[in-house]
């Protein structure tokens, strides 16, 4: 199968004038700018396929905006290739056009061309723009005002909206075409868990009827630890990571704890021996152990008379993760 986006060793590099401030700085300026190259991007790899979900993690400045910016064609690549529905994305082909969609947040579309009118009639312009018929029009509408809760916010003037629904409708003005490529740049940023949930429901209820290709980026892993099953980690411009989202914590992290419940009236054996005490008091003891002893210790421990049972869990992926930021150790899949 062809994939949906291929990216083939992408470099990003800006130029970025330097000035100090004062008159005199800016006249030398004029004549000779000084100039700084930052590195966005170092040469990434991946592919995309079709219905797929891949959210695309990293900290800040660790150059998501940028690879986004460059598959959806806004801006060019340094150097690299790039395919996109087998369009080259910086030619803009209207079929190409008809088939993508980028989402930055609440400032799209609407806010941009119909601020002081109501959701629907900006809708109905995107419908003349990419020859959507009005029946079709009507289905889809119904669609997203079912699936995003729209009622009553569609005929409310845009700038009377709040920041939750505009990001709602938003949603629905840039996916009323149906593209089969869909790029959310921090799609949640700035909204309330409330909402963020709202939205997560929405793109996986989406992915699941439109079979369309989505690819999600944040800087905040909740955001897609429970909506894409692919993550790719990206890291100074490059990427670190690009597998199933389980195998980073298998991958990353060495060790387990085990929550161990204990008998309160029996006396409590020793674990300090097995491993880690991390946190004990009159019915529990937690211990980190090394992974590939985990099942030994287990059977160590559940042989002791004063353990009802133990639980074996896995640090939360937004730990690995943080660890992954700080450690500057690379993990290809
Ligand atoms: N237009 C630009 N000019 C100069 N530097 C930029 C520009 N856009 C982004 N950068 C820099 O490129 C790096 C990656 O930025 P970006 O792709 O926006 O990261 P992210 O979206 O992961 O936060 C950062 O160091 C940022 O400061
Ligand atoms: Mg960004």
């Amino acid at each position: 199968m062809r994939p949906i986006v291929s990216v083939r060793d992408l470099w990003k590099i800006y130029r970025k004038e330097t000035r100090k401030s004062g008159l005199r700085y800016a006249i030398k300026s004029l004549f000779k700018p000084q100039y700084s190259e930052i590195e966005a991007l170092k040469g990434i790899s991946f592919e995309v396929y079709e219905g797929e979900m891949v959210g695309f993690v990293g900290p800040n400045g660790a150059g998501k905006t940028t690879t986004m910016k460059i598959i959806s064609g806004v801006i060019y690549p340094s150097s690299g290739t790039v395919e996109v529905l087998g369009y080259v994305p910086t030619e803009r082909k209207p079929e190409f056009l008809k088939n993508i969609a980028l989402f930055m947040g609440q400032k799209g579309f609407l806010s941009i061309v119909i601020w002081d009118l109501p959701p629907v009639d900006g809708f109905e312009l995107i419908c003349h723009i990419y020859g959507i018929p009005h029946d079709e029009y009507r289905k889809r509408l119904d669609f997203f005002v079912d699936l995003l809760d729209l009622k009553g916010l569609i005929e409310t003037p845009l700038r009377k909206l709040s920041l939750g629904e505009r990001t709602k409708v938003e949603l629905a003005a840039a996916l009323l075409h149906f593209p089969k490529l869909v790029i959310l740049d921090e799609p949640t940023i700035g909204l309330d868990i409330v909402s963020q949930a709202k939205l997560r429901d929405f793109l996986k209820e989406y992915n699941k009827t439109t079979n369309a290709t989505i690819i999600l980026t944040s800087h905040y892993i909740r955001d897609v630890e429970d909506l894409a099953r692919r993550l790719i980690v990206i890291h100074h411009g490059e990427i670190i990571f690009d597998g199933p989202q389980g195998k980073i914590i298998d991958r990353m992290s060495k060790t387990r704890t085990i929550r161990i419940h204990l008998n309160p009236s029996g006396a409590s054996p020793k674990f300090d021996t097995l491993g880690k005490i991390i946190e004990t008091d009159s019915e529990s003891v937690t211990i980190e152990v090394e992974r590939e002893r985990v099942r030994d210790v287990a059977r160590v421990i559940l042989n002791f008379d004063a353990v009802l049972d133990i639980a074996i869990q896995e640090p939360p992926l937004e730990d690995v993760l943080r660890t992954m930021f700080t450690r500057e150790e690379h993990f290809h899949e």
